[in-house]
C-alpha cells in the first residue's frame, strides 16, 4: 500500500484557504487533515466547525479531524455532519475511550486513538479492533511547526508490531514535524499516514513536495 499524506491546514494561508485547499486537490494527497484545539486541553485554540464546513464545501478527499479538546464525546455528531470522515481523540484524558470508538463508528466515521508522546502503544491492548487509524504524535500536540521527536520511529515499529499480533487493519498515522528528512525512517518503520504542516506549506513546490513525501 502506498503512503496517504495528510497536509494539515493549520499550516494553511487563512486569508487564502480555498486556494490552499485546491492545492491539497491538485496533488497525491489523499487526506486532509484539520487540526482542532480548544485552548483546554492544549494550550492553543485553532479553530471549529466553520473552518470545517470550507474544507468539506471545496474538497472530495477524506477529511481527517484531530480533535484536541476535552469531552470530545459531545460533538462528534456534530463534526460528522460538517463533513469528517475520520476522527480521531486523544487517549489522554478520555476516560471512556472504549465507548468513544463506539460512539465515532456509529456516527458515520472511521474511528481514532491520538497518542501523545509520553503514552505507550501497549494501553491499546486489546482494543485496536475498535481502532481505524492509530495517530502516533511525534511532537507534543498544540503547535505547528515543532521539531520531530526522533523516539517517534520506534514507537510506529512498537505499534505495527501490536496491530500484526492482534490481526487488526488499524491504519498507523505520525502526525509532527514530518517531512523528507524522516519520512522513508517512519514508512520502513509501519507508518500508513503521513501528516504534514509546515514542511508542505512551506516548500516551494508544495504539489511536488507532497508527491514526495508520497513515494
Ligand atoms: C500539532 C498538530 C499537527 C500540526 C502538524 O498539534 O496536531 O497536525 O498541524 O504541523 P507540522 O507538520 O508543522 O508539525
Ligand atoms: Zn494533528
Amino acid at each position: 500500500m502506498s503512503t496517504i499524506i495528510a497536509p494539515s491546514i493549520l499550516a494553511a494561508d487563512f486569508s487564502h484557504l480555498q486556494k490552499d485547499i485546491q492545492l491539497i486537490n491538485d496533488s497525491v494527497a489523499e487526506w486532509v487533515h484539520v487540526d482542532v484545539m480548544d485552548g483546554v486541553f492544549v494550550p492553543n485554540i485553532s479553530f471549529g466547525f466553520p473552518i470545517l464546513e470550507v474544507v468539506k464545501a471545496n474538497t472530495s478527499k477524506f477529511i481527517d479531524v484531530h480533535l484536541m479538546m476535552v469531552h470530545p464525546e459531545r460533538y462528534i455528531s456534530q463534526f460528522v455532519q460538517a463533513g469528517a470522515n475520520g476522527i480521531s481523540v486523544h487517549y489522554e484524558g478520555n476516560y471512556h475511550l472504549h465507548s468513544l470508538m463506539q460512539q465515532i463508528r456509529s456516527a458515520g466515521a472511521k474511528s481514532g486513538v491520538v497518542l501523545n508522546p509520553h503514552t505507550p502503544v501497549s494501553l491499546l491492548k486489546g482494543m485496536l479492533h475498535l481502532v481505524d487509524t492509530l495517530l502516533i504524535m511525534s511532537v507534543n500536540p498544540g503547535f505547528g511547526g515543532q521539531k520531530f521527536i526522533p523516539e517517534s520511529i520506534a514507537k510506529v515499529a512498537e505499534a505495527k508490531a501490536l496491530i500484526q499480533k492482534e490481526a487488526c487493519s488499524t491504519l498507523i498515522q505520525v502526525d509532527g514535524g514530518v517531512n523528507t528528512e524522516n519520512c522513508l525512517a517512519l514508512k520502513k518503520a509501519g507508518a500508513d499516514v503521513l501528516v504534514a504542516g509546515s514542511a508542505v506549506f512551506k516548500a516551494d513546490n508544495p504539489i511536488e513536495y507532497i508527491a514526495q513525501l508520497a513515494q
